[in-house]
């Protein structure tokens, strides 16, 4: 089979083209935001966001259901630099729920907070147990042993009814469960677009019904950068260095952008990424008449048996004037996209944007993702560019984001009896689920339609300028767009 470079076809469709001023940027408020304490009977703060505590009597409004099977547990050696809500947690001993009243359906993010600790008669680091939340399964058989800082899991799942339901059991009778703090909170309406590209060994295709799967974080990459902590990211996300995963190559080089990052409507949102991912990148360049003969390569261990989504972000903070910059972007060595033009895209210098890819693992525990010269690149310019990834598994057939079991299966495991009225729901769930992960993984396989740009639907209103005329006016289409 042949490479399609044809049809990758760049059709960004930036209609409504804006610049969002500096000036009226407004911080992301999520509608539903519930940020639980666990465990504690008082409230804490990180970073200015409140948790409260998830005891019903000094919350009437506590999430927790059947608080009698639980147990709170405070840490009384805890470490002086670790936030207050890692100081307790709420253990398991039977299966136990946590329902978030649900006001804005749509994505969610779900984080869960797990920092073990060892108390006068418990040690968390012993905890095995399962978690699930509104039908899929989350976490299996999950233990969380001696572990340096908090292990923050985070999850995106799609709500349509008023409820979301978090399940914790202990995989036996005589094990148990716990976590130190929940958040749950709706997502920015732009960060998880429903469309993506494919890479399917040498084809790409257009994949669809992204949205209304389960997707886990599994990395989240700053390149060329420093970290980037939850105090200083629009949607409070750990962004972490790259450093860990790049293979070294002497022809690139790290840069640094003081300018300001021109977010635009259509293009990468700030709660897609924040200016501290888009103002460092990796560069690769030619400095002399010849071009590189080497791509830059980062490679993330990840576990068989699932498709992820693997998004790049791209910010030319590096090329001295528009059209400068071609490169191509390769997904475990399959050409993903070919001579990616971002000036095309943009219209400018130093706008961030994305694209989403969807790819199986590529048989060997890695998915590496390549960025290096292309046919169209020029010498004594920059050859190519990459200023974050983000990778996130996606749930499986069964809706599991660990393991082959449905969520209806791990709710048997647990002796019938106390957890009776649950689970013959659950096993219809189970079922439906499958049956709609089965429907939304059949893909359109027109090629060359590949409308992977994000644009967002429904453009917030604070966003849309009405004095947008330069810019609009600047968007021609038909002959902007490049099909090579
Ligand atoms: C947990 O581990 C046990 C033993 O390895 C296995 O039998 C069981 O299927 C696992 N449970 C889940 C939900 O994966
Ligand atoms: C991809 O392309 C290479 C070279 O053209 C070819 O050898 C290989 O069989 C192709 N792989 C698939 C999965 O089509
Ligand atoms: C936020 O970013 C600023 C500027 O880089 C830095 O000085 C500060 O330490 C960061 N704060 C946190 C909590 O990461
Ligand atoms: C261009 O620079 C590269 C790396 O610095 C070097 O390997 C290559 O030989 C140079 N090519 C020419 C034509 O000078
Ligand atoms: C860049 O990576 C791709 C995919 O692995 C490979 O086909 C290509 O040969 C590489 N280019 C160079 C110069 O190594
Ligand atoms: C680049 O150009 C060559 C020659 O025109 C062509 O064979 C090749 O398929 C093109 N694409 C890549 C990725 O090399």
């Amino acid at each position: 089979m042949e490479i399609p470079r044809t049809n990758l076809t760049l059709s960004f469709f930036f209609l409504c083209l804006t610049l969002v001023s500096a000036l009226s940027l407004s911080s992301f408020s999520p509608t539903d935001n519930h940020l639980i304490n666990c465990g504690s009977s008082v409230d804490a703060a990180v970073y200015s966001r409140h948790f409260v505590s998830d005891d019903d009597s000094s919350n009437p409004n506590s999430p927790l259901l059947s608080a009698t099977r639980t147990i709170p547990l405070a840490n009384q050696k805890p470490a002086p630099s670790s936030h207050q809500i890692y100081n307790t947690a709420r253990i398991f001993k039977k299966p136990s729920k946590y329902a978030f009243e649900i006001k804005d359906p749509g994505t969610h993010m779900v984080r869960l907070h797990f920092y073990p600790f060892v108390s006068s008669n418990l040690d968390l680091n012993y905890a095995q147990f399962h978690v699930l939340v509104n039908g899929y399964v989350v976490l299996s058989n999950f233990t969380v042993a001696n572990v340096a800082t908090p292990l923050v899991k985070e999850y995106f799942i799609w709500v349509e009814s008023n409820k979301l339901v978090i399940t914790f059991l202990p995989t036996r009778r005589n094990e148990f469960g716990f976590v130190n703090a929940i958040e749950v909170m709706s997502a920015p309406k732009d960060l998880i677009a429903d469309m993506a590209i494919l890479v399917n060994g040498n084809k790409t295709e257009k994949f669809d019904g992204l949205t209304k799967q389960a997707l886990e974080t599994l990395y989240r990459v700053n390149v060329g950068g420093p970290k980037v902590t939850p105090f200083n990211d629009t949607v409070w996300r750990t962004w972490v260095p790259d450093d860990g995963f790049f293979e070294s190559s002497e022809l690139s080089s790290r840069i640094y952008f003081s300018g300001r990052i021109k977010y635009q409507n259509g293009g990468a949102s700030r709660e897609v990424g924040p200016d501290f991912v888009y103002n460092t990148a990796r560069v690769i360049s030619s400095t002399n008449a010849s071009i590189p003969d080497a791509n830059m390569t980062w490679e993330f261990p990840v576990m068989e048996g699932y498709q992820y989504l693997v998004r790049l972000h791209f910010c030319d903070i590096a090329s001295m004037s528009l059209g400068l910059l071609y490169f191509n972007v390769y997904i475990n060595g399959h050409l993903a996209y070919e001579n990616l033009d971002l000036s095309s895209i943009t219209y400018m210098l130093a706008s961030p944007f994305y694209a989403d890819f969807v790819v199986d693992s590529d048989g060997y525990g890695f998915l590496r993702v390549s960025v290096g010269p292309s046919n169209m690149s020029m010498v004594h310019t920059v050859d190519g560019i990459l200023n974050g990834v983000e990778i996130m598994k996606m749930s499986n057939s069964v809706g599991s984001l660990d393991g082959k079991m449905c969520a209806g299966m791990v709710l048997r495991s647990w002796p019938r009896g106390n957890f009776g009225i649950l689970f013959p729901l659950v096993a219809v769930v189970c079922l439906l689920l499958s049956l709609s992960v089965l429907m939304h993984k059949r893909t359109v396989g027109t090629r060359d339609s590949v409308a992977w740009s994000k644009l967002p639907t429904d453009v917030p209103e604070d966003n849309v300028k009405p004095s947008n005329e330069y810019l609009s006016g600047k968007v021609d289409v038909s002959s902007r767009s490049t099909d090579f």
